[in-house]
């Protein structure tokens, strides 16, 4: 399958984690490449389901080598309690079939706390961030005073480092009202996080170069989506990190030209959650999902902001990511509606927009310009094939892909690996 760059075509949660896991099957090694455990994958094999928030959704294969890239930031604390949760399962998680770069951020207490106090201090300008300590961390690495795996596994590197940043760290957090942190019990914390990790730290950039010089094929597993991208999304309502296809690169060490496809996947309608624009917004699909118990955020359990598929966006994420293949998913979400709304432009005042204005302003008081199609109103969850689904659900993915902009490669009609239709 050559090595493939799998990205969020919408807001995050479109399924990433699911197709993941079904593509796995035909890869040798899946990289993370960005973001970290604000991230919420679901991947569910027979009755069990399961959660990923750092470890790469491959790794419910056994035989898969696992890579948790430089581009991540990782919260050593959730990714020790990650591994224990998955070996609670049954799953295995060792340096043989996972290893985690030594040059990804750490996120300490301070990110976290820093996070949920400059969401008080916005108020209800807040973005919604998971407070999983994202921006402070991507921040942090910016400002070059960030701290990596290869100072947390090394016990006497992490003391001088930290002892350092928590000063300066305490004084704002006492500036913001919030109490400060404990030296003797975040280093205490952390070193028993750093040696339980130290066998899995390891240089990923030549790890991934060897295995790129014996032709096996690698998977880049994108977190959150384009418009949650620092550069290319909906700023100042994003997240922190790269999460566009470019992301990648940078976040693993691999090249651009070594890179041969890229798949975007997306819902068959539209999610967000936390704040920002969502211009296909809508209440009566909102309430439709939410009442058949759908989305929920894997991450915060929030429910996400639910709307009909929104054209323009998955254009714009064709262009900025150059998908080749889609994955749409969730079809099965509108097995009962009559008539399926595609918002196919933006109208602004009298401006017409067929590409996402980069404006967050512009872009909240964009009223979608829809095209309507027939509801086929019959399950497809049983669905096994392209013959199978119903004319009218084949129409209407044919009609998504199309002005999307890439090929139709995969249709989802629920949340099991059997229920992928490869088209
Ligand atoms: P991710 O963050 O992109 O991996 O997506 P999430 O796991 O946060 O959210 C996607 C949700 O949709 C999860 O609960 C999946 O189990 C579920 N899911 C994925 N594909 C399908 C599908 O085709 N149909 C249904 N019913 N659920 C799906
Ligand atoms: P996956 O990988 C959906 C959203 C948050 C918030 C914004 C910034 O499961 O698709 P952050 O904590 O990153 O600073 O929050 O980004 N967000 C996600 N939304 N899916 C995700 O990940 C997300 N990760 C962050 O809700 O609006
Ligand atoms: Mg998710």
């Amino acid at each position: 399958m050559a090595n493939t760059i799998l990205v969020g075509a919408q807001w995050g949660d479109e399924g990433k984690g699911k197709i993941i896991d079904v593509l796995t099957e035909q890869a040798d090694v899946v990289v993370r490449y960005a973001g970290g455990n604000n991230a919420g994958h679901t991947v569910w094999v027979g009755k069990q389901k399961y959660v990923l928030h750092l470890i790469p959704s491959g790794i419910l294969r056994k035989e898969k080598l696992c890579v948790i890239g430089n581009g991540v930031v990782v919260d050593p604390i959730g990714l020790v309690n990650e591994i224990n949760g998955l070996a609670k399962l049954k799953v295995k998680v060792t340096p043989k079939n996972f290893v985690l770069s030594e040059t990804a951020h750490v996120v300490l207490p301070y990110h976290r706390e820093l996070d949920s106090q400059r969401e008080v201090l916005k108020g209800k300008n807040k973005i919604g961030t998971t407070k999983r300590g994202i921006g402070p961390t991507y921040g942090d690495k910016a400002a070059r005073v960030g701290l990596r795996m290869i100072d947390l596994v090394d016990p006497a590197r992490l003391e001088e480092k930290l002892s350092r940043r928590l000063k300066e760290n305490n004084e704002v957090l006492k500036a913001l009202g919030a109490k400060p942190l404990s030296l003797k019990q975040v280093l205490a914390d952390y070193q028993a996080a750093g040696k339980t990790l130290k066998p899995f730290v390891t240089n990923t950039v030549v790890l991934l170069h060897e295995v790129m010089r014996r032709g096996e094929d690698m998977l880049f597993e994108g977190a959150q989506g384009t418009f949650l991208d620092i550069d290319h999304g909906t700023y100042p309502y994003v997240t922190s990190s790269n999460t566009t296809a470019g992301g990648a690169c940078t976040g693993s060490g691999i090249p651009p030209h070594r890179m041969d496809r890229v798949v975007g996947v997306m819902k068959a309608y539209t999610t967000r959650v936390g704040e920002g624009p969502l211009p296909t917004e809508n209440q009566e699909i909102s309430d439709l999902l939410h009442g058949m118990g759908r989305e929920f955020g894997a991450t915060t359990g929030r429910p996400r902001r639910c709307g009909w598929f929104d054209s323009v966006a998955t254009r714009h994420a064709t262009m900025v990511n150059g998908i080749d293949d889609l994955a749409v998913t969730n079809l099965d979400g509108l097995d009962t509606v009559e008539t399926i709304k595609v918002c196919i432009a933006y109208r602004h005042g009298k401006k017409r927009y067929d590409f996402v204005p980069n404006d967050a302003e512009v872009l909240a008081q964009c009223e979608p310009v829809y095209a309507e199609f027939e509801g086929w109103r019959t399950p497809t969850d049983k669905c096994k094939s392209w013959k199978q689904l119903p004319a009218k659900a084949q129409k209407y993915l044919k009609a998504i892909a199309e002005l999307t902009g890439a090929k139709l490669y995969i249709a989802s009609v629920g949340p099991g690996r059997d229920q992928t239709i490869f088209v």
